[in-house]
């Protein structure tokens, strides 16, 4: 493996006991391009061509207040196939908040854990006292990789080959990016939302393949919310408004605590893709991290998600000591998210829905070729209980009903997974999961193909240093490269 180790940044952080900064979750400040990577096991195939993007929380300050993972600074980490090559990068996304606490050599905001007044800026986005990390999401658009914070911000721009930072999207509005656009390979679209304090309280947008914004609609909300992430058909976007969102006296303190609204149901917003009226469905209260697909089927909209079943969990009682409520909140054990399916009516207004699984499991993905439209396999994985690390993969037949999996050894954790297909797939399911591996056995990471149609692991790539576990990923074919 030949690695080039690029200058360091500026850090602050010192020794550290923070659970979600130590172990698997260990801040990761290198910056580096490798090539001839090592293969561990079996051969890289010479049927993927694209490019797999992680995006990792890595803070590179000491923290102004109480740590959460989710404040830790954005980091893209990139493996590039080719004809049965492969190479790997990686580089800190530099938000204006990032470059700023550079310049300083410290921290300039506090986190999602820390009461009011702990930042020395105003901040960005939702919440108003955050810095924009751009860390939660990425998504490759119009040739470009884009980086998305889940409290809302800039659309971070990023060359999706060699990693480097291009600068913010001018289509993004003032109230800012939620996590989760949606890439429409199809029609080479963009959605997206937003969500804030103020009233509309929501925005629903579309950006076309050149980048140019062709929709930006206010959706009416009775109050703020804290919507994760949207879902589309062919035709319509799926919006929703949860009832767990900050509680509303505290939030005039300026204090951002999340409850379970008791009575309220959810409702799901299904609006036309290039803007129009919204009709609202109402449906059982939870709160949903994350949807999988959605199409149209005759006059109903279906929706794949993770239904929690315990969206706002006690504290942790096994937690190390002042971590029980960060923990549970990020534990799926704790909030236990289950697969789960809404039919929505559009001519009776009725909705249906149900669990399509018993097994606690999140972060799903599918084949994006499939996406808006009848889909028939999707692929999970599983959590180690207790913490936010994945610990297996498990694929499910839809139409069936039947399901597969891969649970990974005591010690290795997985990224999320999405679908690379095959050169030349003609099934669904031809082609492969692409995920880095944490092995806190021997404190090294990989990179792991998993054939999707066998269900199996068949090629280990050494990765030149260890990662930190973080948040959303995407594959981007080679055509999805060029603008
Ligand atoms: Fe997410």
């Amino acid at each position: 493996m030949k690695i080039e180790r690029l200058p360091p940044v500026v850090t602050s952080l010192g020794h550290t006991n923070h659970p979600y900064m130590t172990g698997a979750w260990t801040p990761q400040h290198e910056e580096v391009n490798a090539w001839d990577l090592e293969v561990l096991e079996g051969a890289i195939p010479t049927d993927i061509d694209g490019v797999y993007l992680r995006n990792t929380e890595n803070p590179v300050h000491a923290p102004l207040g109480r740590y959460h993972p989710f404040d830790g600074d954005g980091m893209v980490h990139q493996i590039e196939f080719k004809d049965g090559q492969a190479t790997y990068r990686n580089r800190f996304i530099r938000t204006r908040g990032f470059e700023a606490e550079q310049e300083a050599g410290e921290s300039l905001w506090g986190g999602l854990a820390d009461g009011p007044g702990t930042s020395k800026r105003p901040g960005f986005g939702a919440h108003g006292g955050l810095k924009d990390t751009a860390s939660t999401d990425i998504v490759v658009h119009g040739g470009e990789a884009i980086a998305t914070f889940y409290q809302c911000g800039e659309a971070y721009r990023l060359d999706p080959l060699t990693l480097e930072n291009l600068g913010v999207a001018a289509w993004a509005p003032l109230d800012g990016v939620s996590a989760h656009p949606k890439v429409d390979e199809e029609t080479g679209e963009l959605l997206f939302f937003n969500y804030s304090k103020h009233a509309p309280y929501m925005h629903y947008g579309v950006v076309d393949a050149s980048g140019k914004r062709t929709t930006y609609q206010a959706i009416d909300l009775p109050g703020p919310r804290l919507p994760h992430d949207m879902a589309f058909t062919k035709n319509y976007s799926i919006l929703n408004d949860l009832p767990v969102f900050w509680d509303q006296t505290l939030l005039e303190r300026d204090i951002h605590a999340v409850r379970l609204h008791k009575g309220m149901p959810s409702r799901f917003g299904i609006v036309p893709r290039h803007g129009g009226p919204v009709q609202w469905f109402e449906a059982a209260p939870t709160y949903v991290l994350h949807w999988l697909n959605a199409y149209e089927d005759g006059d109903e909209i279906v929706l794949d998600g993770y239904f929690q079943e315990n969206p706002t969990p006690r504290p942790l009682e096994d937690a190390p000591e002042g971590h029980g409520h960060l923990m549970a909140y990020l534990d799926e054990h704790s909030f236990r998210p289950k697969l789960h399916r809404w039919r929505f009516n559009l001519k009776t207004g009725e909705t249906t829905e149900g669990h399509l699984d018993e097994r606690i499991l999140e972060f799903g993905m599918f084949n994006q070729q499939y996406a808006g439209k009848p889909y028939r396999y999707a692929y999970s994985t599983t959590a180690k209980p207790g913490w936010f690390l994945f610990n297996g993969f498990v694929k499910h037949d839809l139409e069936t009903g039947e399901s597969w999996s891969i649970p990974l050894p005591e010690g290795r954790y997985a990224s999320e997974a999405p679908f690379a297909p095959r050169i030349g797939a003609v099934d669904e399911d031809d082609g492969y999961l692409v995920s880095f591996i944490i092995d806190e056995n021997r404190g090294t990471s990989e990179c792991v193909l998993v054939d999707a149609k066998r269900f199996e692991v068949v090629c280990r790539i050494a990765l030149p240093h260890k990662l930190s576990s973080g948040t959303h990923s995407v594959w981007a074919g080679r055509a999805m490269l060029r603008a």
